[in-house]
């Protein structure tokens, strides 16, 4: 099997696994006092600040979570709510989130009559910053948070957070960015960008599905989520995790500190990728930004296929892909990133995306190469439904 849908999910790292098992075989509860309850707290805090130290941020700037989808949702409806005001109540976000910001922010715009604005993309998947600095300009008064991904789980494309983080911070407006597709792909320091809340994932980077963190500025005001045992600086209550903490604190270490070798690797394997995707499949539309761009991520649209027939015939062969987002996979519509890029609605259904990860081999790119003129001549023939 060839899989090369690694920003679905990617393998725990060993390291990770075995973080993991230790851990999962101690007893002790975080919060209590005896001594199984101190050391387990001690695997909390030595895990904190090794997040911490390679992401730029402090340890207590930490918070942890049971997932990136759980940390997107603090930080949205948690920013938005504690800076909310009698004349303020606009989130701005941008057109290309995945659904785990994108529907959080669409729900506090049914249920609580929050404005909305989405900022535009370019045909590479680029946020417009003039459109925000206009927008700053004339309502920055009115907006209560600003959200934009790190790097799109779609297309690959990497946004200029930090730009957006410098231009809202005059204005003392909080930037949350959603990095689950970044961390470990490609260099993230929170200490250098201005945002104010960052979300990461343990499953995208080698650690356990089920765990994430935001990293959170001490100084910035959040109405938590979640009510109960006040873990967490009460901004996230509910038992600590300590194996999946320990096991991500690993993934991450290990994925930061290898992060600049192994994107290169990953970059030549994608270049060789794509360059054998063309050659097989000459009308093959390359999506995305070339330059600004997730190492391990080639998406291309391939017209005339309906693409989930093609990753059917694909899955059939052998290889894994994805059509769009994984968490919306099996819903028949068009994406909505190449949507917002400017894709028609054929091409934007007619998409696949192959993504690679540290357990990728060459032979993965063979096998795909010598799966794909059939399947997509089969694709063909189907044509789009
Ligand atoms: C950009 C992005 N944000 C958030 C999520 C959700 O993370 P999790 O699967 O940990 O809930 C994903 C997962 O696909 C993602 O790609």
């Amino acid at each position: 099997m060839a899989y090369l849908d690694h920003a679905a999910t990617t393998p725990m790292l060993p390291q990770a696994l075995d973080a993991y098992v230790r851990t999962a075989r101690e007893l002790g509860n975080a919060s209590s006092l005896h001594a199984s309850g101190r050391a387990a707290r001690r695997t909390v805090e030595e895990s904190r600040e090794r997040i911490g130290e390679a992401l730029g941020a402090k340890p207590s700037e930490v918070v942890f979570t049971g997932s990136g989808t759980e940390a997107d949702n603090l930080a949205v409806k948690g920013l938005h709510w504690a800076r909310r005001a009698s004349g303020r109540n606009r989130l701005v976000t941008t057109a290309i989130e995945h659904h785990a910001v994108a529907d959080a922010v669409a729900w506090l715009g049914d249920h609580e009559k929050a404005d909305v604005t989405e900022l535009p993309v370019d045909k590479l998947g680029r946020v417009d910053v003039e459109v925000l600095a206009e927008l700053l300009d004339e309502h920055a008064d009115a907006i209560t948070v600003i959200t934009c991904m790190w790097a799109n789980n779609e297309v690959g494309t990497i946004q200029p957070v930090c730009e957006i983080a410098a231009l809202a911070a005059p204005h003392g407006i909080p930037v949350h960015t959603d990095a689950v597709q970044a961390v470990g792909h490609t260099p993230v320091d929170f200490a250098a960008c201005e945002a104010d809340a960052l979300t990461l994932s343990g499953h995208k980077l080698g650690g356990p599905t089920g765990t994430g963190a935001l990293l959170l500025r001490r100084d910035t005001k959040l109405t938590p989520l979640l009510h109960g045992g006040g873990q967490e600086r009460e901004i996230r209550s509910g038992t600590l995790d300590v194996p999946g903490i320990a096991a991500l604190a690993e993934a991450v270490a290990h994925a930061v500190r290898t992060q600049e070798a192994e994107s290169q690797r990953l970059a030549v394997l994608r270049d060789e990728l794509v360059a054998r995707v063309r050659e097989a499949v000459p009308e093959a539309v390359y999506n995305g930004d070339p330059e600004h761009r997730l190492p391990g991520n080639a998406h291309f649209s391939f017209p005339g296929c309906e693409g989930d027939a093609l990753l059917m015939l694909l899955d059939a062969a052998g290889v894994e892909c994805a059509t769009g987002s994984a968490c919306s996979a099996g819903i028949a519509q068009p994406s909505h990133v190449l949507l917002a890029m400017g894709a028609g609605e054929d091409d934007a259904r007619s998409s696949l995306r192959f993504t690679l990860g540290w357990s990728t081999t060459k032979a993965d790119v063979d096998a795909l190469a010598a799966a794909l003129p059939e399947a997509v001549e089969r694709a063909r023939s189907a044509g789009l439904s």
